[in-house]
């Protein structure tokens, strides 16, 4: 069974960077990896996230589903196999995108968000999760171009997907490691580089 590390935070936090360090680390030293990204990780998933952020008007739990039908997809045809192969899987968002944005944010109950994720998952747990932690003042700043619909929401929401992210985080401190999205991007490639060499080495 290899290793399934996810990327967290809110938009603009500079998780795609991180993601790609981290995989660029991982094959220098021979290991097997496969990077996926949630929404779009595989050819359905592209069409679905096209529906989901640029298709005009999604109700709350359509979006919710739609989120778990890309989820379902990756973990059975991408994911999956890649743990079953012994591979580092490192995904850019999972489950606790949906329960941050969906549950709290969207108010649509958190419980119920993470079990319709463990049902399109089969239950499939991280084994460590990274978050980067960008206030919320500081999100406009890093966002180039036009806002897609969940970017295009005000600061209460990415207020509420932040804080709830901080408390999945104190829940669950062995499976989350908290950074400092303003920190500089090599500062962070690196404590993400020492937790997951850790987890490596069974840590
Ligand atoms: P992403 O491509 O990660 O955007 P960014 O790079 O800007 O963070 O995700 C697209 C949007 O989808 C993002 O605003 C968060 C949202 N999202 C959810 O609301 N629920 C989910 O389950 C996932 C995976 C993403």
């Amino acid at each position: 069974m290899g290793l399934f590390v996810t990327f967290e935070g809110g938009d603009g936090a500079g998780k795609t960077t991180q993601v790609r360090l981290l995989a660029e680390w991982l094959r220098e030293r021979g290991h097997g990896v496969v990077e996926t990204r949630e929404p779009g990780g595989t050819e359905l998933g592209r069409h679905i996230r096209c529906l989901l952020l640029h298709g005009g008007e999604v109700s709350p739990r359509a979006e919710a589903l739609l989120y778990a039908a890309d989820r379902a997809h990756d973990v059975a045809t991408v994911i999956r196999p890649a743990l079953d192969r012994g591979d580092v899987v490192v995904a850019d968002r999972y489950v606790d995108s949906s329960v941050a944005y969906q549950g709290a944010a969207r108010s649509l109950g958190k419980d119920e968000v993470r079990e319709l994720s463990m049902w399109a998952t089969e239950s499939l747990i991280p084994d460590l999760t990274v978050f980067l932690d960008l206030p919320t003042g500081d999100i406009a700043g890093r966002l180039g171009g036009t806002a897609d619909r969940i970017e295009a929401a005000g600061p209460e929401f990415h207020e509420a997907v932040r804080r709830e992210y901080r408390a999945f985080a104190e829940a669950e401190p062995e499976r989350w490691l908290v950074v400092d999205a303003r920190k500089g991007i090599d500062e962070i490639a690196g404590i993400v580089r020492e937790r997951v060499a850790a987890r490596l080495l069974g840590g």
